[in-house]
C-alpha cells in the first residue's frame, strides 16, 4: 500500500501572517470547517500566544474541528507552550508545535545564544509540552541554512524528548530541489532515533521553488508536508497546498505516494479563502486560477474538443470545478436557485434563502444570466455582515471631469434618517467623506480593491476595503452592479464592524 503524506494546513498561522490576509474569529472558523472538509490532517490555527484574538481563534477551532488534529505554534519557551496547551484544552487530537532557530546566524543574531544553550533550551521545551500533550512537533527553523550535523544532533534530542514530529523549514525559502532532498536524507539516513518520529517540512517560496523543493523532500522521505491555500504566508508565502496535492495525484507514477485531501473541495478551499481575505489569486495560478483550464488557442481548443487529455494533465472536475449548464436568471424559481446555492458549498438557513433570493431576483433584473460567482458574492457580503449601525438609505452623486465630486448621502440609523454632504476627490472619495461626517469619525483607508466578480459589461463590482482607526483594522465588503454603490456599501460595512467590534453601536 502507498505511504500517506500528511497535509498539515498552516493557512491560519503562517498563511494569516501574509499582508493583507488577516482574519477574524469568524473567518478563521469557516476556513477552519472548510479544511476539515477538504481533509487536511492538521490544521495549525495560530500562534497561542501572540495575541487574545490568536488565542481565542485557537480555542473555538480546537474546540470545533472534530476530525483533524489542531495545532498551535509556540517558541520553545515555558509560556508559550502553556499559552497553546490552554487553547488547545478542548480539541478533540491536539498538537503542540515548538521551535527554536538551528542556523549560525539567527543563532548568533537574532536568539543570540550558543548552539549548546539552543540544544538544551530545545530537547527541554520538547519534553516540558509533551508532559503536557500526547502530540508534539519540533521546528528547527532556518533549518535549509543550518549546519548538517548540528540538525542531526538536536534532532536526535528532541525525538528523545518525546517529539513525534520533525519540522525542516526552509524559513527563507533559499534552498533548492537538489540541495533539500540531500538535507531530508541526509538527517533520515543519520538521527539514530528517526524511526520514531515523523519527517516533516515546511517550504517558503522566495526563489518560486516552495512547491519543487516540498515534492523532492517527499521523495527523501518526508512524510509530512506544511502547506497554505493558495500558497499564502510570509513574504512570497508558503508551498500551495492545491499544486502539492494536485502535483502527488497527477504523477503518482514518480512518487507512489497518497494524501487523504478530497481534491474536490480544492477549488471551493480556494474561492473561500480569497473571499474572506480579499485577495484574489492571479489568474494564471497553478490548478486554482481563473485561467487553469482555460484554453485560448485554436489549435489547443481543437485538440481538448477532440479528446480532453490531449491538453489537459487533470480535470477540472477532479479539484471541484464544475460547468453549471442550467443557467441563472429571472425566470428561475427559488428552487433552482437554491439548489445552485447548496452545491456552492453553503448551507444557509431558510431565512437567509429567502433574503438572498430577493437580492438574486433584483440582480437578475439587471443583468441577464447570473453567475455561479455572483451568487458567492452575494452570500460572501452578506456573511461579512454584522448588525448595522448604518444602513444605506439612498445617495446621490454629481461628478465629472471639470467639477469636485459631491456626495449627498442618506443613512439610516435605527428610525432615524441622517444625511450629509462632502466633496472629494472623486465619487468614491466624497461619498467615503460624506459616510464619516455622518458618523462623526475618521477612519485612514489602508485599502480599497475593485474587481468585476464576472465578464461583461453588465458585471457586478465587488468592492473590498480595509479602514483602520486606534491601531485595529476593519475590512468591509459591498457588491452592486453599481460601483459607487458597491464601494458606499463596502466602506459603511466595515464602519459597522467598527462599532460592533468596539461595542459602541
Ligand atoms: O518558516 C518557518 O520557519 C516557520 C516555523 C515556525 C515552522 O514558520
Ligand atoms: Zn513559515
Amino acid at each position: 500500500m502507498a505511504d500517506v503524506v500528511r497535509i498539515f494546513d498552516t493557512t491560519l498561522r503562517d498563511g494569516e501572517q501574509a499582508p493583507g490576509c488577516s482574519m477574524n474569529i469568524d473567518e478563521k472558523l469557516r476556513m477552519a470547517r472548510q479544511l476539515e472538509l477538504l481533509g487536511v490532517d492538521v490544521i495549525e490555527a495560530g500562534f497561542a500566544i501572540a495575541s487574545p484574538g490568536d488565542f481565542s481563534s485557537v480555542q473555538a477551532v480546537a474546540e470545533e474541528i472534530k476530525n483533524c488534529s489542531v495545532c498551535s505554534l509556540s517558541r520553545a519557551l515555558e509560556k508559550d507552550i502553556d499559552a497553546s496547551w490552554q487553547a488547545l484544552q478542548k480539541a478533540v487530537n491536539p498538537r503542540i508545535h515548538t521551535f527554536i532557530a538551528t542556523s549560525d546566524i539567527h543563532m548568533k543574531y537574532k536568539l543570540k545564544q550558543s548552539p549548546e544553550d539552543v540544544l538544551d533550551q530545545a530537547q527541554r521545551m520538547v519534553r516540558y509540552a509533551r508532559n503536557l500533550c500526547g502530540e508534539v512537533e519540533f521546528s528547527a527553523e532556518d533549518a535549509a541554512r543550518s549546519r548538517l550535523d548540528f540538525l542531526c544532533e538536536i534532532f536526535e534530542k528532541v525525538i528523545d524528548a518525546g517529539a513525534g514530529y520533525i519540522n525542516i523549514p526552509d524559513t527563507v525559502g533559499y534552498t533548492t530541489p537538489d540541495e533539500f532532498y540531500r538535507i531530508v536524507k541526509h538527517i533520515r539516513e543519520h538521527v539514530p532515533n528517526i524511526d520514531k518520529a515523523v519527517i516533516s517540512v515546511h517550504c517558503h517560496n522566495d526563489l518560486g521553488l516552495a512547491v519543487a523543493n516540498t515534492l523532492a523532500a517527499i521523495r527523501a522521505g518526508a512524510l509530512q508536508v506544511e502547506c497554505t491555500v493558495n500558497g499564502i504566508g510570509e513574504r512570497a508565502g508558503n508551498a500551495a497546498m492545491e499544486e502539492l496535492v494536485m502535483a502527488l495525484k497527477t504523477r503518482k507514477d514518480i512518487y507512489g505516494v497518497e494524501t487523504n485531501i478530497n481534491t474536490r473541495e480544492i477549488y471551493r478551499s480556494s474561492r473561500l479563502l480569497s473571499n474572506v481575505t480579499g485577495v484574489q489569486v492571479q489568474p494564471n495560478k497553478a490548478v486554482v486560477g481563473a485561467n487553469a483550464f482555460a484554453h485560448e488557442a485554436g489549435i489547443h481548443q481543437h485538440g481538448v474538443l477532440s479528446h480532453a487529455s490531449t491538453y489537459e494533465i487533470m480535470t477540472p472536475e477532479s479539484i471541484g470545478l464544475q460547468e453549471n449548464r442550467m443557467v441563472l436568471g429571472k425566470h428561475s424559481g427559488k428552487h433552482a436557485f437554491t439548489e445552485r446555492i447548496r452545491s456552492l458549498g453553503y448551507s444557509p438557513d431558510e431565512q437567509v434563502i429567502t433574503e438572498i433570493f430577493t437580492q438574486f431576483k433584483a440582480l437578475a433584473d439587471k443583468k441577464k444570466v447570473v453567475e455561479d460567482k455572483d451568487l458567492e458574492a452575494l452570500m460572501e457580503t452578506r456573511a461579512a455582515l454584522v448588525p448595522e449601525t448604518y444602513s444605506l438609505d439612498r445617495f446621490v452623486i454629481n461628478s465629472g471631469n471639470t467639477i469636485s465630486s459631491t456626495a449627498s448621502i442618506r443613512l439610516l440609523r435605527g428610525k432615524d434618517a441622517i444625511e450629509d454632504v462632502a466633496t472629494g476627490d472623486g465619487p468614491v472619495d466624497a461619498s467615503f467623506l460624506a459616510i464619516e461626517r455622518i458618523a462623526g469619525e475618521t477612519f485612514v483607508l489602508d485599502e480599497y480593491v475593485i474587481h468585476a466578480v464576472t465578464g461583461g459589461q453588465d458585471a457586478q463590482g465587488e468592492v473590498s476595503v480595509k479602514i483602520h482607526k486606534n491601531g485595529t483594522t476593519y475590512k468591509g465588503r459591498g457588491v452592486s452592479t453599481d460601483v459607487v454603490e458597491a464601494s458606499i456599501l463596502a466602506f459603511l460595512s466595515a464602519v459597522n464592524r467598527y462599532y460592533y467590534e468596539e461595542g459602541r453601536s
